[in-house]
């Protein structure tokens, strides 16, 4: 098998309005395109065609930056790794100054998939052949130094070839093998789209593939496979308090995973002063929230709250919890705390070992967070420490630090974060 790829020379420069498959029909006819072969055409003229051009305005590129985006992956400095409303992680949501003019900024296409079935049917109309085609932009890659041309738009081939349950030249069944075979074509295309040559297409002969097409949005990975989400320091500020969750569970190895972070935690004297109780089970959890509620509502009526309170503050509560498809209840012991004689040091030395179990749950949440689920910490077993020992048969060495509430997380993203000046928090001296 050969592939060969010729750049579509000729093409004039796209403005707001034009329609692309115009203008690249002449310099396309002139290539002899076949049955099967596969244009590629760069995001910044489909931009530019379909007016998703934009003035730098008030707020700069960074407005821009942050309204085409809808989560922040990392940052250093001025450069802003985001994921864009169509899945794509890239530089600056995809929000570009290059080849469109002074004071202008090009956006991705709102719906490349799209624009590539409409290119590719128009084209195929106009040339009398059948064409892939695939949209391309520019991507750096994590790990890697320089920047590649990958798929953000695909139609009329696949996106993917998975070639799983295929043998290799050996004779060995493939496993995890599914290509991308429309990033593959957007390289390809790029060795031929010399940026500044203006050359905003290639078209590719010799892809020959039998599969079905598929959208260039089967290459977004979803968000339960990914294990690269979030820079670190990005992920801490995600981290949300999430009171209503997804549908689904949450699998063990999440729980495994997220307490093997917390007892990573600092504790004093080297101990790991901590346990977690996970309520896995329906009964289990409806045992604990039942003897939370008895206790909360004894201690309600001892406050002359009226039942009418009561009842709603409970029902309030257990939406939560009752809602969660995993309780984590975490405990900490203060048996290894040094006997002090006084009263101040002995204080001081209880309370190191609840600081730990703070920074443990912490670690918990973020950990949580990090496997793409969500949770709330509750004060409940707080306020009920003989009851929560007595249906979760733990001795009186245990202390019982809340309930964490864990679950999917939901489909709506949770209200950004006020903004925090760190400097009124920080004393630098
Ligand atoms: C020890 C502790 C107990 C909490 N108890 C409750 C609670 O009982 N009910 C609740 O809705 N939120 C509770 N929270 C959450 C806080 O009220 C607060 O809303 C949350 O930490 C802020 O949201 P964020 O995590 O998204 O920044 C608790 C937090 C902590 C640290």
């Amino acid at each position: 098998m050969s592939v060969e790829i010729f750049p579509v020379l000729g093409v004039p420069e796209v403005a707001p309005g034009d329609d692309l498959a115009e203008l690249l029909e002449a310099p396309l006819r002139s290539l002899a395109p076949r049955d099967g072969d596969v244009v590629a055409v760069t995001q910044k003229v489909v931009s530019k065609s379909e007016g998703r051009i934009v003035a730098e305005d008030e707020g700069g590129r960074a407005a821009w930056v942050a309204r085409e985006s809808v989560r922040e992956v990392a940052r250093r400095g001025d450069l802003v790794i985001a994921q864009t409303r169509h899945g794509f992680v890239c530089a600056n949501a995809g929000v570009d100054a290059s080849n469109v003019g002074q004071g202008l900024l090009t956006l991705l296409p709102e719906d490349p998939d799209r624009s590539a079935e409409g290119l590719r049917r128009a084209l195929t109309e106009r040339l009398g052949v059948s064409l892939g085609l695939v949209i391309t932009d520019t991507f750096g890659r994590p790990w890697r130094r320089g920047v590649v041309n990958v798929a953000i738009g695909c139609a009329g081939l696949p996106s993917l070839v998975d070639l799983r349950g295929a043998p290799d030249h050996t004779g060995r069944i493939l496993e995890a093998t599914v290509v991308a075979l429309a990033d593959e074509v957007a390289a390809a295309s790029g060795l031929v789209m010399a940026k500044a040559a203006r050359v905003p297409a290639a078209l590719l002969r010799g892809i020959g593939v039998e599969a079905p097409a598929t959208p260039a949005s089967g290459l977004v990975r979803p968000p339960e496979e990914d294990l690269f989400r979030e820079s670190p320091l990005a992920s801490i500020s995600a981290r949300r308090t999430i009171r209503a969750f997804g549908p689904g569970r949450v699998p063990h190895e999440v729980v495994v995973e997220a307490v093997r972070a917390a007892c990573t935690a600092p504790a004093p004297h080297h101990t790991r002063p901590w346990r977690f109780i996970a309520l896995e089970s329906a009964p289990a959890r409806r045992a604990l929230l039942s003897a939370i509620a008895e206790a909360w509502r004894a201690d309600l009526r001892a406050d002359g709250v009226d039942e009418a309170t009561i009842v709603r503050r409970i029902a309030r509560s257990d939406r939560v919890l009752g809602g969660a498809p995993l309780l984590l209840v975490p405990w900490v012991t203060f048996r290894d705390a040094h006997p002090y004689a006084d009263a101040s040091r002995a204080r001081a030395e209880r309370e190191m070992f609840l600081l730990s179990a703070g920074a443990a749950i912490q670690n918990l949440l973020l950990a949580i967070h990090a496997q793409g689920y969500a949770s709330c910490w509750i004060s409940s077993t707080l306020f009920c420490q003989e009851e929560t020992r007595a249906v979760l048969r733990m001795d009186d060495a245990w202390y019982a630090l809340g309930t964490v509430a864990v679950g999917p997380a939901p489909a709506e993203s949770p209200p950004a974060r006020p903004a925090l000046d760190p400097e009124e928090f920080l004393r630098s001296i």
